[in-house]
This record gives C-alpha cells, structure tokens and sequence, in this order.
C-alpha cells in the first residue's frame, strides 16, 4: 500500500446489545451497520447476556457482510481488522472478538484490538464519507486544540476524560456506581416506562414541572470529580413508594421525570464545573455515549460551557452515540497499523470485560 493512503478497516462492536460493523478510512465511517437487540431484552427491563450472546451470533455475519456491501469494499482492499474486545460484556465481546479473528485468519489480515471507552471518547470526529475517492489523512494532533475534556455518558459508563494528545488518556472522575444512562433506565422502569426509558425520559420531562420534587446533590463534600447516581435513584424510588406508584398521575409521572432528570443533570454539570474551574487549560468539550443524544443535556452542557468560552461537539448522527462500530474504526485510525496483531499471533489475543482506558497507548 502506498504510504500517501489512508488504511481501511473493518471495525466490529458487539460489546453489548448492538451486533455492528462498519468500514471506516480516517475519520470516515464508508459505511455503519447496527442490529439492535432492543426488542429482545425489552421483556427482562435490561441486558440478558445469554440472549445477546446468541444474537450475535446470529447477527454478526451478516452485518459484517452488509457493511462490506455498503462501502462497496472488498475484504481484500481492507487494511486490517478492527474489533472491540473490552469493556463489554464478556459473552457479547466473545462472539465478535472470535468472528474477527476468523476474518483475520481467512482474509490473511493483521487484528487491532480496540478499547470500546476508547471510541465513545472519540465519536464526535467521525463524519460522513463525502466522497468514494477522498481518504484525508489525520493529523489530529495539529488539526485539534489539544488538552480536550471528553465526557462519556452510556448505559454502561460515566465518565470524565482528559485528553491531552491522541493516545492519552487520563480518567479524572467517573461514577462510583450507576451510569446516568442506567439511572434513567431504572427510574423509568419505576414509573413503568418501559426499556430503555433514558428516550422516553426526556420526552416526559419537557413536559413536566422539573421543580416540583427536590433531590438531593450528590457528592459535593467531596474534592473528587467523581459521581453517583445511585442516592439519586433511590430517593426516587422512596418517592414513588410515598406517593404510591399506581396512584400517580400523567402530570405526577412528567414532573417526576423532569425533576429527576434536572437532578441527575445538575450533579454531572457541578462537577464538570469543577473541573473546568480547576483545568483552564482544556480547549474543548467532547460527549460521547448513548446520552450523549438527549437534547436538554446538550442544551444545559452549552449554557455552562459558555462560561468558561468553550464549545461542545456531539457526534454527527444519534446512531453514533449509541454503540456502534465506526467509533471503534475512528479509534483504530488513530492508531499506527503495526501495532496490530498478525495471523500468526492471534491466539494470545483475547476479550477484557474490564479493560481500563487508561492503559491504551499508541
Ligand atoms: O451508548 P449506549 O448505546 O450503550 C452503552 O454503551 O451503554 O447507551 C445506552 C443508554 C441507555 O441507558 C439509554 O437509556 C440511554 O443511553 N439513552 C438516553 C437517550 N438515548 C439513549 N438517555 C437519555 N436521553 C436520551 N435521549
Ligand atoms: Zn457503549
């Protein structure tokens, strides 16, 4: 390959409920495929790791297939394979990790391991493919302002993410327990609103009185920029028992939504002034992560970022806030290709359910 283009990876995510492929050139996603298994886990109110163990198995090969067929790539135009292999769910890492492998094995390609944080850190630089010839070149490293403040907020993460260069990165606080996305999943499951209630959540609280329940604001004794969510979850819950859970009203439920909802906000938003007040000198603010979607949030980060003149930047599409594999694509094109694993190698790869961001490196 001559050394002016730029590699092409095959990227595979299947870390938790969402089976995706995608093939990504640079900060181009050429193509991005997702199963949901949303409909499956409904029933349970949450993620059975046995069931999406066995969708995707089902779904993999032919999301993997599609994704090629979308770009219009043949598997020998790849330069190598990218695929999730932690944090996640164990089952679900298992069945994408060994897919990858196979391809790598049968296609004769090297595997890159990617830390699934990782790419949620990085989702806002993906963008669209503009056109079937351009493979710009990255140079993030001058192209961006550098220290960046990258927050991820999923259903499995919450967490505040120095980035000093592309490479670096240093995990200032994170939840000691629930992630905001879980929280929201699990006070709407008590207001009986289904799963996953993060979406409903935010469409219920614009319509009610977020002043009329009062939480409390967690964690401000503590000098850590750390947060919780689970004090929160329980005072709700202890609400919803003192009301009575099926005495409550429409207007009941939206002002519980919105009050709960503007709590869970406010404790994130303190201590990301906490931060900003201690660390001038980030340049800008990143959110990445399936909350990363909510429109209030963004709107509430905006107003607090102005003061400190900074801007924030949200990923191009809702389909890259969730998991997805063009995240882990991006992420892989930030890395050198000979550090991925060649054929011979790759028996000594395996899944890392708890793999810490902090110990990635270029
Ligand atoms: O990033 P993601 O797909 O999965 C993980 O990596 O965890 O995030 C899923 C989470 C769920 O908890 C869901 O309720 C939440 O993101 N979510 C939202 C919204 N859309 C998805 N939470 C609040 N507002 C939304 N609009
Ligand atoms: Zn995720």
């Amino acid at each position: 390959m001559s050394k002016k283009l730029m590699p092409i990876w095959l990227a595979i995510d299947t870390s938790c409920d969402d089976t995706s492929a995608s093939v990504t050139s640079g900060r181009q996603a050429w193509s991005s495929v997702i199963a949901s298994q949303t409909d499956l886990h409904r029933p349970y109110g949450g993620v059975f790791p046995t069931l999406a163990k066995q969708a995707h198995r089902q779904n993999i090969g032919p999301v993997v297939k599609l994704a090629l067929q979308r770009a219009q790539i043949k598997p020998a135009q790849l330069t190598g394979i990218a695929v999730t292999s932690g944090p996640g769910l164990a089952p679900a890492l298992e069945i994408g990790l060994d897919y990858a492998k196979q391809l790598a094995t049968t296609w004769h390609k090297p595997l890159l391991p990617i830390n699934h944080l990782e790419g949620h850190a990085l989702s806002v630089l993906i963008q669209p493919r503009t056109s079937k010839k351009a493979r710009p070149r990255l140079h993030l490293s001058t192209e961006l302002k550098w220290p960046v403040l990258s927050l991820v907020m999923s259903g499995g993460h919450s967490s505040f993410i120095l980035i000093n260069q592309p490479g670096q990165y240093q995990i200032l606080g994170e939840t000691l327990d629930d992630a905001l996305g879980e929280a929201l999943d699990k006070v709407g499951r008590l207001l009986n609103l289904g799963y996953p209630a993060g979406p409903v959540m935010e469409q219920l609280a614009l319509l009610g009185n977020p002043n009329r329940f009062k939480f409390p604001l967690p964690l401000t004794t503590t000098k850590t920029y750390n947060l919780s969510f689970s004090g929160l979850k329980t005072a709700a819950s202890q609400l919803i028992a003192r009301l009575g859970s099926t005495e409550l009203t429409a207007a009941d439920i939206q002002d519980l939504a919105a009050s709960w909802q503007q709590a869970a906000f406010r404790h994130l938003l303190y201590k990301l002034a906490k931060i900003l007040t201690d660390h001038p000198e980030i340049k800008e603010v990143w959110l990445g992560g399936g909350v990363a979607s909510n429109l209030t949030l963004r709107r509430e980060l905006r107003q607090l970022l102005k003061k400190y003149q900074l801007k924030l930047k949200v990923p191009g599409k809702k389909n890259w806030c969730t998991d997805n594999a063009a995240m882990i694509g991006l992420a892989a094109s930030l890395h050198q290709v000979s550090q991925a694993i060649t054929a011979q190698q790759l028996a000594k790869i395996d899944r890392q359910p708890d793999w810490s961001l902090a110990t990635v490196k270029y």
